[in-house]
C-alpha cells in the first residue's frame, strides 16, 4: 500500500512542516524511505534514536518486556522501572527520578519541584524561574513561557506566569534578574533549538556559585544533550558544576517515549502522594529498553568514542575552508554548523543525495547523529554537506 500524502493531510493535525520521505525502517544509522531510498540519519529523529536502528541488545530487552508486562501504571510496582532508576541516579550522580514520557512533561515537573521546594522552605512569594534567551524547553503552556523566544509567546494566552529570561553568558544581566522572587534557573548546557549554541564555562560556573549561595535551584535541561550525547553523561558536566535538579528524554528512550528528572538529595523528597504523576510514565518496556541505553553508551569507554568523532567531525567541517561556513560548535555529536546560506536549502539538497539533516534557526545545519554512528558513516555525511555547501554561491 503506497502513503496517501491528500489523506495524511486530511487526517492529521497540520502543526508540522513534513519533509518528503516516508520513511519505513532503518537499520544502523540508516533509514529507508518507501521508494527504497537509503538515507544517512544525521538527525535520529531529533536526539531520539541514540542506539540507531535495529540494535539487538535494545530489541531483546523490549520484546522480553513485551511478552511479559507492558504497562500497569504507578499504582503498583515495576521491576524494570526500579532496576532503570538506581542505574540512572547512580550513572548521573544524583538521588531520585520521577518518570513521565516526554521532555516537556520532564521539564513541567522540575518546575513544579523547584516552586515545591521553595514554597514549603520560603512561603508563597518565590517562584519566578528564570531561563535564558533563546532557550528551548517544550511544547506545552508552561514549558512555552519557559522558553526563552518570543516567537513562542503567542496564540495561547494565558501563560503560566513567573518567568524571566536571562541573556546566555551574561552574568550582570543574571545579576539583575535574580530578585527575591527567584527559586530556580532551568539551562540547557547547549541551546539545541536556540542554534546549537554551549554555554560559557565560566558563566555557568558562577551562575551555580550565586544560585547555591541564594538556595535558588539548578535545572539542567539535558533533554537534548544529555544521555551521552556531548562525550559526557550529560551537557553541564562539561562546566565541572553540580545541579539540582536535571531533566532527560530523547535520547534515553531511544525511539520510545521516556522523560523524567532527576533530583540531588536536597530536592529528593519534597514531593508527597498525589503531588504528581504521570500515567504511562515507568512504563516497563520503555525502562527495559533504556536500560540497554545506559549499559551500551553511558560509560567512559563510549563517552571518549563520542568525543572523538565529535572532534573528528569538526576537523572535517574547520579543514574543508568553505565560504559558506561561518562557525562549528557544539560538543561530541551535537554538532552545529552555522551558514551563510539557508540550511534548509542544505537539508533538501542532502536528501537528495541521500542524507537527513537537522536544522536549527535561520542559519544552523544542526546535526544529531545516532550515537553509534561509525567515523566512516560521519566521513560520508560531511562530505555530502561540504559538496553541497560548495555549489552555493556565495
Ligand atoms: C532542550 C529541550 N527541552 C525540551 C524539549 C521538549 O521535549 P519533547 O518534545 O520531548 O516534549 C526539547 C525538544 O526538542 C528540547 O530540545
Amino acid at each position: 500500500m503506497s502513503y496517501d500524502f491528500n489523506e495524511a493531510k486530511e487526517h492529521i493535525v497540520n502543526s508540522y512542516g513534513r519533509l518528503d520521505p516516508v520513511i519505513t525502517h532503518g537499520e544502523g544509522a540508516y533509514l529507508y524511505d518507501s521508494d527504497k531510498n537509503k538515507y544517512l540519519d544525521f538527525t535520529s529523529g531529533i536526539g531520539v534514536s541514540s542506539l540507531g536502528y535495529g540494535h539487538e541488545k535494545w530489541i531483546k530487552a523490549t520484546s522480553k518486556q513485551l511478552k511479559t508486562l507492558v504497562h500497569c501504571s504507578n499504582i503498583f510496582h515495576n521491576e524494570p522501572s526500579v532496576k532503570l532508576a538506581k542505574e540512572l541516579t547512580e550513572k548521573a550522580n544524583m538521588n531520585k527520578v520521577f518518570f513521565g514520557n516526554s521532555g516537556a512533561e520532564a521539564n513541567e515537573g522540575a518546575i513544579k519541584l523547584a516552586r515545591k521546594y521553595s514554597y514549603d522552605k520560603y512561603g508563597a512569594d518565590r517562584s519566578t524561574v528564570l531561563t535564558l534567551l533563546q532557550s528551548f524547553h517544550g511544547r506545552t503552556i508552561t514549558t512555552l513561557k519557559a522558553t526563552g523566544q518570543e516567537k513562542f509567546h503567542k496564540y495561547f494566552f494565558p501563560f503560566t506566569e513567573g518567568f524571566d529570561y536571562v541573556k546566555a553568558n551574561d552574568l550582570e544581566d543574571f545579576k539583575a534578574r535574580l530578585t527575591d522572587e527567584v527559586c530556580a534557573i532551568m539551562l540547557e548546557a547547549i541551546q539545541g533549538e536556540g542554534g546549537v549554541i554551549p554555554l560559557d564555562k565560566e558563566f555557568v560556573q558562577e551562575v551555580v556559585k550565586i544560585c547555591n549561595e541564594k538556595d535558588v535551584l539548578v535545572i539542567f535541561d539535558e533533554v537534548q544533550c544529555g544521555i551521552a550525547r556531548t562525550g559526557k553523561m550529560f551537557g553541564y558536566n562539561n562546566f565541572d558544576v553540580e545541579a539540582d535538579i536535571v531533566t532527560v528524554a530523547k535520547g534515553l528512550g531511544a525511539g520510545l517515549p521516556i522523560g523524567g528528572f532527576l533530583c540531588s538529595s536536597k530536592v529528593a523528597d519534597v514531593f508527597n502522594p498525589g503531588d504528581h504523576g504521570s500515567t504511562f510514565g515507568a512504563n516497563p518496556v520503555v525502562c527495559a529498553g533504556a536500560s540497554v541505553v545506559l549499559d551500551e553508551l553511558c560509560n567512559e569507554k563510549y563517552f571518549e568514542k563520542i568525543t572523538k568523532r565529535g572532534a573528528y567531525v569538526k576537523e572535517l567541517i574547520e579543514e574543508a575552508k568553505n565560504p559558506q561556513i561561518v562557525d562549528v560548535r557544539g560538543m561530541g555529536l551535537m554538532i552545529g554548523i552555522k551558514v551563510k546560506c539557508d540550511p534548509t536549502l542544505v537539508q533538501k539538497e542532502a536528501i537528495k543525495k541521500g542524507l537527513l539533516v537537522l536544522t536549527a534557526g535561520k542559519d544552523v545545519i544542526r546535526l544529531l547523529p545516532p550515537l553509534v554512528i561509525t567515523k566512516k558513516e560521519l566521513k560520508i555525511g560531511i562530505d555530502i554537506i561540504l559538496e553541497i555547501l560548495s555549489n552555493i554561491e556565495n
